[in-house]
């Protein structure tokens, strides 16, 4: 027989192990296990409690929900205790909660021909709790510890999903999940990495990180989005059924996740499980599972709770693609603004369908954080149009090697710098040829000049032969220097020189993002430039003036100050003229054909991003909402779209392309 001793050391292991993975989940956004893994050890946890109940902790994890609260925000106690969920992740264990579900409710009743499940999609973001007076949104709050929660009211303000106003005047609180659409994550992350700022490593991170912002504006910019599933005391609002409960919510002007499926039988229930978990990339959000819930309340009641979770509700949780692989070394990748970026180099492994060699490893706090070194077992992650990444150390080898992030540049030598409150560490060497590779695969991105026929391959041969020393020197190729490269036949000489002449005329806005002005990315230049009547007003305008413009902030200001009154600057732009580009400010782009036409905007596009498309349609003088509404005049959908296209023809919205928008607009 297994000692008490033993089993109560397993019990405090557990409970200090489970404590801390609470703290790095909940508080730090920073996972160090996977959901399976921790669920594994919640699910040893509760075994060994049950069996041994005198044996339990006081401050078991198992009597709380997760996180803690932070100081910065007001305390707000629940009133009703915010739960969690039990996890399942086999069709055994979806039958295995139907059987316990029926013997219970059969306790109490004689037949029970009207039991059925409600199944939603589970969101992949954080739950909040939204209360209302008299129909008026008046707080919302994080769930905290689950009993404890944030006070957010002014953050929650930002998210346009979130209805201010409901149609009844009704004293309800509504629960729900906050999460970042995919493309918001990607759009957001380029930013950053223009920022100079690690990247968010998903989109679940990101929005729990950006709920807690101290600045409600940085809310606002991030473009959160929010789905309801729960109303606190719903019987009190004359709901009698947990679908029911959904189109109410819809009534009352929130925007419902659209996937629900009501009233199934179990069967029904595993189907939708399997059915989603098959198409889980095929939104434009992420969710890592199902809840199902007992559908009528009458049931739910009588089943109850436990001291985390309900009895009447499970989540099916799809398993993640990972793979297992060693970590053989570690190289760094120098962004265009000299950002260092750790990249792992793996045994090569297939995931989802490809070869993984190399994965990300974020910055050196990641690698510090996450206990990652040389020739340990790591876990791999490739989650949809993000690259892969590693996620954890599944194994500590032996004969470990710890990462020691450089001193020097890799590829210059110059000693690198870290800014003040920032993780990133840079090389300052303007001159460094791993920054001029990275700023020429920038310059002819889509975004920038679009010139499709310089690829990574001959950037590195143009960089190495010193063909180009300056990124500007791309417009001094002629096809005597291009043909001297490998690979070069006349009809792709000819091509590019083609493409390059063209990029001549592209416009002033591209031409600022191209330069690669720190802070500046498209959507910035473009605020910029509509905002003087000729670029040579930038070399005299105040950083005051700078930060006058709509959507340019302070920082940005003081660089933009910086940049242009550096003689690089001068030089550049001198140059430029030179070289036959033209600034004229095409005013006339512009103009008043969308005048107060309402627009939305869902998925994402093949030509512009919806940052983009926002811009486009503001400088129309047309207006852009977050959601549809019997007022909206069009939606634009692109790939993926979601909810608000269904909501487009449910209200009879006309639903354009970005082709028809351009049209509109006569590009
Ligand atoms: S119901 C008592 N429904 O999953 C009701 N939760 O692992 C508890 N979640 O805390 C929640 N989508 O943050 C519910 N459709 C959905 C959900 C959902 C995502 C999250 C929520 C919850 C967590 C539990």
């Amino acid at each position: 027989m297994v000692s008490e001793k033993k089993i109560q050391n397993r019990i405090k292991e557990l409970v200090k192990e489970i404590k801390e993975h609470n703290q790095k989940y909940y508080d730090q956004d920073l996972p160090v296990i996977t959901d399976f893994e921790y669920d594994t050890k919640v699910k040893e946890l509760g075994y060994l409690e049950e069996n041994y109940p005198h044996l339990i902790f006081a401050d078991s994890p198992t009597n709380k929900v997760g996180g803690t609260v932070s100081a910065s925000f007001q305390k707000y106690k629940h009133q009703v205790p915010m739960l969690s969920l039990a996890n399942s992740y086999s069709k055994q264990e979806l039958l295995d909660f139907d059987a316990r579900v029926k013997k219970t409710l059969l306790k109490e009743v004689n037949e029970l021909e009207d039991l059925t499940y409600c199944c939603e999609l589970k969101m992949d973001g954080l739950a909040i709790s939204l209360i209302y007076e008299q129909g008026v949104l008046v707080k919302g709050i994080t769930r905290g510890d689950g009993k404890t929660g944030e006070d957010i009211t002014e953050n929650i303000k930002m998210i346009s999903d979130i209805p201010k106003q409901l149609l009844s005047k009704v004293d309800v609180e509504v629960r729900g999940e906050v999460y970042l659409e995919k493309d918001r994550l990607i759009e957001i992350n380029k930013q950053r990495t223009i920022e100079g700022e690690a990247e968010f490593a998903n989109a679940r991170n990101a929005a729990a990180g950006t709920i807690r912002q101290l600045d409600s504006k940085i809310v606002g910019e991030r473009e959160l989005s929010f789905y309801p599933y729960f109303v606190v005391a719903a019987a009190e609002h004359g709901l009698v059924v947990q679908s029911q409960m959904l189109e109410w919510l819809k009534q009352q002007g929130f925007q419902v996740n659209e996937h629900y499926i009501a009233k199934a039988n179990i069967s029904q229930v595993i189907a939708y499980c399997e059915d989603w978990e098959k198409k889980r990339d095929s939104l434009g959000y992420e969710f890592d599972g199902v809840v199902v819930k007992v559908e009528e309340f009458k049931y739910q009641e009588l089943l109850g709770t436990n001291m985390k979770t309900p009895k009447w509700a499970i989540a099916f949780k799809f398993f993640e693609e990972v793979a297992n692989t060693v970590l053989e070394d570690v190289l760094y990748q120098v962004g265009r603004l000299g950002t260092i970026t750790p990249v792992a180099v793996l045994k090569p492994v297939e995931l989802s369908g490809a070869t993984v060699e190399r994965a990300t490893l974020h910055n050196s706090d990641f690698i510090e954080e996450k206990g990652v070194a040389i020739n340990d077992e790591v876990v791999v992650k490739r989650a949809a149009e993000v690259i892969p990444a590693v996620v954890m150390v599944s194994h500590r080898s032996e004969n470990r090697k710890e990462i020691v992030f450089p001193t020097e540049c890799p590829v210059c030598g110059t000693l690198l710098k870290q800014e003040e409150d920032n993780v990133a560490i840079y090389c300052p060497n303007i001159k460094c040829k791993g920054r001029l590779k990275a700023q020429l695969i920038h310059v002819v991105s889509r975004d920038a000049f679009n010139i499709s026929g310089i690829g990574d391959k001959l950037i590195e041969q143009m960089v190495e032969q010193e063909v180009v020393t300056d990124w500007v020197q791309l417009f001094e190729l002629d096809s005597e220097k291009l043909s001297s490269l490998e690979r070069m036949g006349e009809k792709t000489v000819t091509n590019i020189l083609s493409q390059l002449e063209k990029a001549k005329s592209i416009g002033l806005a591209k031409i600022l993002f191209a330069t690669g002005i720190k802070q500046v990315g498209v959507r910035a230049a473009e605020l910029l430039v509509s905002s003087v009547s000729s670029y040579n007003d930038f070399f005299s305008m105040k950083v005051e003036e700078f930060s006058e413009i709509d959507g340019i902030g302070e920082k940005t200001a003081c660089l933009l100050k910086d940049f242009f009154e550096s003689e690089r600057a001068r030089e550049l732009f001198r140059y430029l003229e030179e070289h036959g580009f033209n600034f004229e400010i095409e005013k006339n782009i512009s103009g008043s054909s969308l005048l107060n036409k309402k627009f939305v905007i869902t998925g994402s596009f093949d030509k512009y991003s919806r940052s983009e498309l926002t811009d486009l349609i503001k400088s129309h003088q047309g207006i852009v909402a977050s959601s549809v509404s019997k007022n909206t005049d069009f939606v634009v959908a692109g790939d993926n779209a979601g909810s608000k296209l269904q909501k487009a023809q449910e209200f009879g919205v006309q639903v354009i392309s970005e082709s028809q928008l351009e049209e509109m607009i006569k590009i």
